[in-house]
């Protein structure tokens, strides 16, 4: 028998051909896999979901109420769970275009079971109910916010709701 070269092991020795084996090229091959696989795996779970938004706003600004004290109402009582930016969903969803929209409707926000079976529409008075005391009226919510109990706070609040969402699509890569 004659002592042939190894390429792999760089020596020469008596081979018989199942031993001279590239023992490192599969090994390189099946680290280099599962680095495309961890950044596929962390490239697909990083993708957010895209922002939703619901349709712009038509409706006439609602009257019954002070939006200017609205606004200010508004940060006080719900801007802690809410923001007025699509794609940006905190505790609760984001507020933009609400007024005189179906309830439940944004595809980035989760929703409870409860709210997502109520089918309604975010108008003076549905909006008025469920300011006042969501409990109250849809007792499985997850909007856990104080019970606002003045009528006119509530009034101005919806005003300030309404002037949102007039913008078409205000979606921007920004709008986090
Ligand atoms: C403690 C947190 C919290 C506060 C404070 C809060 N909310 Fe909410 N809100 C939520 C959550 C959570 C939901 C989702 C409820 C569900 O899925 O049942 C929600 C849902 C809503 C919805 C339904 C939106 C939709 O897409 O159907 C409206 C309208 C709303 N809130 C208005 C308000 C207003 C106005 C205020 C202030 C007066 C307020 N919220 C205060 C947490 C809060």
């Amino acid at each position: 028998m004659l002592n042939t070269y190894c390429p792999y092991t760089e020596s020469f020795r008596l081979y018989t051909g199942s031993n001279c084996t590239n023992r490192f090229k599969p090994i390189k091959r099946l680290s280099g896999l599962l680095v495309i696989l961890t950044l596929t795996a962390f490239g697909v779970g990083c993708t957010p979901s895209p922002p939703d938004h619901r349709a712009q706003v038509t409706a006439p600004v609602y009257k019954a109420g002070d939006s200017t004290k609205g606004e200010k109402l508004y940060e006080d009582l719900c801007s802690q769970c809410h923001t007025l930016r699509p794609g940006s969903n905190k505790k609760g969803p984001q507020l933009v275009g609400v007024y005189m929209a179906p309830s439940a409707q944004l595809k980035d926000y989760k929703y409870s079971e409860a709210l997502n079976k109520a089918h309604w529409i975010w108008d003076a008075k549905t909006l008025d109910s469920y300011i006042a005391d969501p409990k109250s009226v849809l007792a499985d919510t997850r909007m856990l916010s104080d019970p606002v109990p003045n009528a006119q706070d509530r009034q101005d609040i919806i005003a300030y709701l309404s002037t949102l969402g007039r913008d078409p699509l205000p979606v921007t890569k920004d709008s986090k």
